[in-house]
């Protein structure tokens, strides 16, 4: 008699939960992995694109804007502000030449670009508090180098790393 009456007024209540529940689970779990899915289904070359090469003909003149204007548009203050990045201006079939016939190995998978590439290097400032990111842009000629992997560069490093000995 006691456990059949203690119970009863639970289980009016178990359908109405389980279906308020139901959607946000379901987004949960659909929506999670698709999520993870599309950021990892950028491959490395495909990240090195996106984080730094600009093939625009013409771009922001002004380096300050330009980066205010790139480092999100690129998703690179989405979790943080990345506190330095370079984006080179170029065609990608001549950036992607560095890994070739258009660099030379300096050690390991890292080549220096036999010729120099405009390059708008993006660094915070001190006002720079995420989400509200704050850069700096400074324009330089130089010569680039990369790290690649099967003839693709997914890597950029400082020029010192190459130039050095
Ligand atoms: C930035 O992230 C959003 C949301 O994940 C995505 O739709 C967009 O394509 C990304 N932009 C770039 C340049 O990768």
């Amino acid at each position: 008699m006691f456990p059949s009456h203690t119970h009863l007024p639970l289980s009016p209540l178990l359908p109405a939960m389980k279906t308020r529940m139901g959607p946000g689970l379901l987004l949960l779990i659909f929506l999670l992995p698709a999520c993870l899915a599309a950021a990892g289904r950028e491959t490395p070359y495909e990240k090195f694109q996106r984080q730094h090469v600009d093939t625009s003909g013409s771009w922001e003149p002004d380096p300050n804007r330009y980066c205010n204007l790139m480092m999100p548009r690129r998703n690179m203050t989405v979790f943080n502000c990345k506190d330095l990045n370079s984006f080179v201006h170029g065609a990608l079939a001549m950036i992607t030449a560095v890994c070739g016939s258009g660099g030379t190995q300096h050690h390991g998978n890292f080549y220096y670009s036999n010729s120099p590439f405009q390059v708008t290097d993006c660094q915070t400032t001190g006002a720079s508090h995420w989400p509200h990111c704050v850069y700096r842009g400074d324009v330089h000629s130089k010569r680039i180098c990369v790290a690649c992997k099967n003839g693709q560069p997914v890597h950029y490093a400082r020029p010192s790393v190459c130039s050095g000995p």
